[in-house]
């Protein structure tokens, strides 16, 4: 008999939800132009717009939170982050920042020349940004199959060891500051590195002197993948493999706001000490003292918590089950979504799912606007509209994935919640031909997506 699971935490304070009805809903989308970052969050029934800063925190946290010791410097507070990271993570020496793109911005002033290359299994926005802010090139290293939604693979993120080794034949390896590599990617779906891929990549970079830099931000996802998929760890506790899978590492980035279960903070981390002792010195110009980098005594609190509430194999099991078990219900119904399904989001393909609009009536942004109307679900495309102009032509960027990420936050909703999800999905592929294009009324100059207005290209102005 299969089993089912629930959810490994019960409720204690519960946020009242606004319920709109179909008018209201309508209503919100046309002031928020049709754009899903412009609807206030007070009018959203089930809000997946990201896992970012998003996630539930225990009583254990809230109770840290008193703990905490706002000294400016020498905190208590950043003394038991600390611990917590080389404990959990295993790198000698941290650097707190107030979240991720802090931490990304210390490790790229710290390590990247002008007409340096930063290799990656994929992009993420703010990791390359602060890269190229330093006159580095980002060159994608990712598996082909990464680019394709339909290919299921195991996994998925993993680094093509001969696009490596080309780079570094090419350029040299003194051109290479650091290889970049995301545990999971975000933007090829939630899919994870296997711990063989990132012994070789590890060994082949460290023939060259080119330290690995992981994107620790989904570790912990990364890891219960490894424990499910790859052969010889499946008896291995989810701790265990997260510290073998840094070990193959020289240091990491961390957005907190994912993994380390917070609303805000982050951290950089490495084994080098001239590279530590250089950071030490620029986080005060950017973040803060390196006892605070940025965060309050209670933020730091609430994430050394989180830290260790997140490798609880309870924790992580359920987890990626939410995840899956609204993803399974949208592919035994054949909605196409990006598979096989990631660790923190279920992206729709919109390509497939509104093949009758072309990608410049944004099909992905019809059809997040429309899963709003349906339902109040709150979700954000990544498609045309997020990739913005080419800066030489001024004409669109036309990417090959055209998706809705539907991202869950971390211990926030009932699987209860993800049944409204799906079926509001559902009944929205059942009428997709009724779904309009959408044409853009207010393009603001740089990251459109954010801003963006837009109304239905229908002869009588509904979306549906
Ligand atoms: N790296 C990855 C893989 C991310 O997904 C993010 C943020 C960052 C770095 C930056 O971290 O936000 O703390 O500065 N991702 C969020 C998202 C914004 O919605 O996917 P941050």
């Amino acid at each position: 008999m299969h089993r089912r699971m629930a959810e490994p935490y019960k409720i204690k304070s519960v946020e009242l939800l606004n319920v709109l009805n179909d008018q209201e809903r309508e209503q919100a989308l046309i002031a928020g132009g049709y754009n899903t970052f412009l609807i206030k969050s007070e009018d959203v029934y089930i809000d997946l717009l990201t896992d970012s800063g998003t996630s539930a925190m225990s009583d254990l946290q809230w109770a840290a939170l008193q703990r905490g010791d706002e000294a400016y410097a020498g905190s208590k507070s950043w003394f038991r982050l600390e611990q917590a990271v080389k404990e959990v993570y295993g790198y000698r020496h941290v650097i707190p920042t107030h979240q991720g793109r802090g931490a990304e911005n210390l490790l790229s002033q710290l390590k990247i020349h002008p007409g340096n290359y930063v290799p990656g299994n994929m992009y993420f926005t703010t990791t390359r940004a602060h890269q190229e802010l330093n006159g580095g090139t980002f060159v994608d290293i990712v598996i082909d199959e990464a680019h394709d939604p339909m290919i299921d693979l195991p996994f998925k993120g993993n680094v093509d060891l001969n696009k490596l080794e080309n780079l570094i034949h090419k350029v040299g390896a003194d051109q290479i500051p650091y290889v970049s590599i995301a545990v999971t990617v975000n933007l090829a779906g939630g899919q994870p590195v296997s711990m063989g891929n990132l012994r070789e990549v590890h060994a082949l970079c460290h023939m060259h002197d080119i330290p690995v830099m992981l994107d620790a931000t989904r570790c912990v996802e990364n890891a219960y993948f490894i424990k499910e998929r790859e052969p010889g760890y499946e008896y291995m506790l989810v701790k265990d493999i997260l510290k073998k899978m840094m070990s193959y590492s020289d240091g990491c980035t961390m957005s907190g706001k994912k993994d380390c279960l917070v609303n805000i903070g982050g951290f950089l981390a490495m084994n080098d000490d001239d590279l530590y002792t250089r950071a030490r010195e620029l986080v005060v110009l950017y973040e803060g003292m390196p006892s605070y980098g940025g965060m309050a005594g209670r933020d730091m609190e609430a994430m050394a918590q989180g830290i260790y509430e997140a490798i609880d194999d309870h924790y992580i099991k359920h987890r990626i089950h939410q995840v899956r078990y609204l993803g399974n219900q949208l592919l035994d119904a054949g909605v196409p979504i990006v598979r096989p399904i990631g660790g923190h989001a279920v992206f729709l393909d919109a390509r497939q799912f509104l093949p009758h609009l072309r990608q410049e009536e944004f099909p992905a942004q019809s059809l997040a606007a429309a899963l709003y109307l349906d339902s109040g679900v709150r979700s954000m495309e990544r498609g045309i509209v997020s990739a913005g102009r080419n800066k030489i032509t001024g004409e669109n960027n036309r990417p090959k994935l055209e998706l809705v990420r539907l991202t869950i936050p971390r211990r926030v909703y009932t699987d209860n919640h993800m049944d409204v999800v799906a079926d509001s999905v559902i009944s929205l592929y059942e009428k997709r031909n009724h779904i309009s294009g959408l044409g853009m009324v207010y393009e603001p100059p740089t990251l459109r997506f954010f801003n963006a207005r837009f109304e239905p290209l229908s002869a009588n102005g509904k979306l549906i």
